[in-house]
């Protein structure tokens, strides 16, 4: 609904201006208008960050709440745990640590962090500067700082919630005291959250109280661009297509999902992710309720909700994934030696719970639990997050996906991911899928359309590329666009064949290198392509090409990393040591951005 003259009476705007923005977004779509609410939101948030960083200094009953965040999490966290203390009378100053001043943090005086950990117990990318500063000899002491840290991570990661760590070590070491200590979350990070932010806000009263009032706000900025769903507050959506893009006889099966956003009004842009929320497999939650010898309809309570158990297991809790404490739980009900044993040992542990799904883990070792106490063991689902394939320039109100489906067989019975499963072959086209977007400002074309880019994207890595092409086919972007992409085989995983040979006609791409490891007796993949064009790819970086990497993160990202240090070296005529250091200052400058998962 467009605001009418009675409700912009009383903007800050005099009646000139009101009456040429009345005019400018007249003719705009409900579409448009989201997005230029968001363009104006970004725009307000630069203004108004400028001018908390350079003109307001911070006063010093503040409380300074700093994120560090790769997919959403610690941010959302952060951004509820200021609304909450400044609704409390508190003075809070929120930022992302990208927009933070490592050095500045000898003015703060009480200093709460939300960080989450990536890669293998990597430091997201908005909070490597501040983590390594603090790290260093550089970093000033601290001993007027009283701090806290929530740290988000995984247990199935072998570095579990590193990066908090690393914060609460470094700030320790600088002489700053806790506020309360550390509290170190799981995937199923609500509850935790929510009970840290409630005391600590009642710590920081404690401490502010008396020096802060509800009147002296810092400027908060809202991170991102405004957009009414959430992850907590997601849209239902409608699946539009889901199509097999795999050959008949792959070995993996690839779909292009469309989803249609309708009149929603959400906006994305290339680069951002899409959450996924879903449902388990009704067949899967019949065969774990049939090997528990339970009722599926028994009432069990899960976070104050009472549910059915089946209704539970289909929608409520994770069952696909094994957590590594589900193996202690169910090693002590079934008392089983193996089971025991592996819990024992963190490490094999969590190895075995990555092989091995919840129902697989019980049948291995029998045992009697009760429902409720089953349902407590096990983790809320949480939505997976999948890389946008298209650009709303080219497909509007829809948003398309590349997704692999995890399928595997244990014990000749197939086992599938929960939420690829669900997108690729259990929704129907027209059922509903609970979605919400992920922004990633870390993970974005050149602002400068002329930029040359060099993506490298195999197997699903590929789609955030597609949504680039789109983009910059768009906005006639006139930068050289190079693709180097992988897979098995020509014939079957050609994800998107025929879109860049038509972008290769047209010129949009000026070049593909594509390695299919299974085509020739020895295995190809980017990373040797990307050697064979060694000097290519140095004179393109030279000429201030960003670089780009998206997909595997265990095994492609760090073959192809090394590629890229051995190529610089080789070219830039420089020692290893410095080859990395010429690849970390193309991340400090945001020229080298990585999607990988
Ligand atoms: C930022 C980001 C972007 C992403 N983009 C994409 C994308 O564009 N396309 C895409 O396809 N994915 C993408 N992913 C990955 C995606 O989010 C999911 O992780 C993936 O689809 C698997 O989820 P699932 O629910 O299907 O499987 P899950 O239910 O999460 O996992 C299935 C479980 O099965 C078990 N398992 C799996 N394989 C085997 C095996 N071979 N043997 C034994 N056990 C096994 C493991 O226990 C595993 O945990 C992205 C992830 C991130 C973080
Ligand atoms: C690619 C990837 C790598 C991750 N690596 C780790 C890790 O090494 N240690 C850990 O504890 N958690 C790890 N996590 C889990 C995240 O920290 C966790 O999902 C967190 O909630 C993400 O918060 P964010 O959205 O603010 O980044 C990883 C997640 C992803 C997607």
């Amino acid at each position: 609904m467009l605001p009418n003259q009675q409700n912009l009476q009383n903007t800050m705007l005099d009646a000139n201006q009101l009456s040429s923005l009345q005019h400018t977004i007249g003719s705009y779509s409900p579409l448009q208008l989201a997005w230029a609410s968001g363009y104006l939101a970004a725009k307000s948030e630069v203004a108004t960050s400028n001018v908390s960083a350079s003109v307001v200094s911070i006063p010093a009953a503040t409380l300074t709440i700093l994120f560090g965040s790769q997919t959403g999490n610690a941010k959302g966290v952060a951004k509820a745990l200021a609304a909450q203390a400044q609704a409390q009378g508190l003075t809070v100053d929120l930022k992302s640590m990208s927009d933070f001043k490592p050095k500045s943090i000898k003015n703060i005086t009480h200093l709460l962090i939300v960080a989450s950990t990536n890669g293998e117990g990597e430091a997201p990318d908005d909070a490597i500067a501040l983590h390594e500063f603090l790290a260093s000899k550089k970093a000033p002491k601290l001993e007027s700082l009283h701090y806290s840290v929530l740290a988000l991570g995984d247990t199935s990661y072998e570095f579990f919630c590193q990066t908090g760590k690393d914060f609460d070590e470094s700030l320790s070491k600088l002489g700053a005291k806790q506020m309360s200590p550390r509290v170190d979350c799981d995937v199923d990070y609500d509850a935790d959250a929510k009970t840290w932010s409630d005391s600590i806000i009642n710590k920081a009263k404690a401490l502010l109280g008396s020096e802060s009032t509800a009147s002296n706000v810092v400027a908060m900025p809202t991170a991102g661009a405004v957009t009414e769903y959430t992850k907590q507050a997601p849209y239902a959506a409608e699946l539009s297509l889901s199509q097999k893009i795999t050959g008949r006889d792959s070995a993996k099966d690839v779909r292009h999902i469309e989803i249609d956003l309708a009149e929603s009004g959400i906006t994305y842009q290339a680069g951002d992710a899409l959450g996924v929320w879903f449902e388990n497999d009704t067949r899967l939650v019949t065969e774990l309720i049939t090997v528990l010898n339970l009722s599926a309809d028994e009432q069990i309570e899960v976070a104050g909700e009472s549910l059915t158990l089946a209704q539970a297991l289909t929608s409520t809790l994770e069952i696909t994934q094994t957590a590594v404490n589900f193996i202690s739980f169910w090693a002590e009900q079934s008392q089983d030696k193996n089971l025991l044993a592996l819990s024992e040992d963190k490490n094999l542990a969590r190895e075995y719970a990555g092989n091995h799904q919840i129902v697989d883990v019980v049948k291995s070792a029998p045992a009697n639990v009760t429902a409720q106490d089953f349902a407590d063991a096990l983790r809320k689902i949480t939505p997976r997050l999948y890389s946008i394939a298209s650009s709303q320039a080219e497909v509007e109100e829809e948003v398309h996906l590349t997704v692999g489906l995890v399928e595997y067989n244990e014990n000749d019975q197939l086992r599938s991911g929960g939420a690829s499963s669900f997108l690729g072959k259990r929704l129907e086209e027209g059922g509903t899928v609970k979605v919400f977007i992920e922004h990633n400002d870390n993970f974005r074309l050149p602002a400068n359309t002329d930029t040359p880019v060099i993506m490298i994207g195999p197997g699903t890595g590929v789609a955030p590329f597609r949504a680039f092409m789109q983009e910059r086919e768009a906005t006639q972007a006139s930068g050289d666009n190079w693709l180097f992409f992988g897979d098995q085989t020509f014939t079957q995983d050609f994800l998107y064949q025929t879109e860049w040979q038509a972008y290769l006609k047209s010129g949009l791409l000026t070049n593909i290198d594509l390695a299919f490891s299974r085509d020739q007796a020895t295995k190809i993949y980017v990373q040797d392509r990307l050697r064979e064009k060694a000097s290519e790819i140095f004179a393109w970086l030279e000429r201030g090409a960003h670089l780009y990497i998206c997909g595997d993160m265990s095994r492609m990202a760090k073959d192809v990393e090394l590629a890229l240090v051995d190529i610089i070296s080789e070219h830039g005529k420089l020692s290893t040591e410095q080859a990395q250091d010429y690849l970390k200052e193309l991340r400090n400058a945001k020229r080298f951005q990585k999607d990988v998962y």
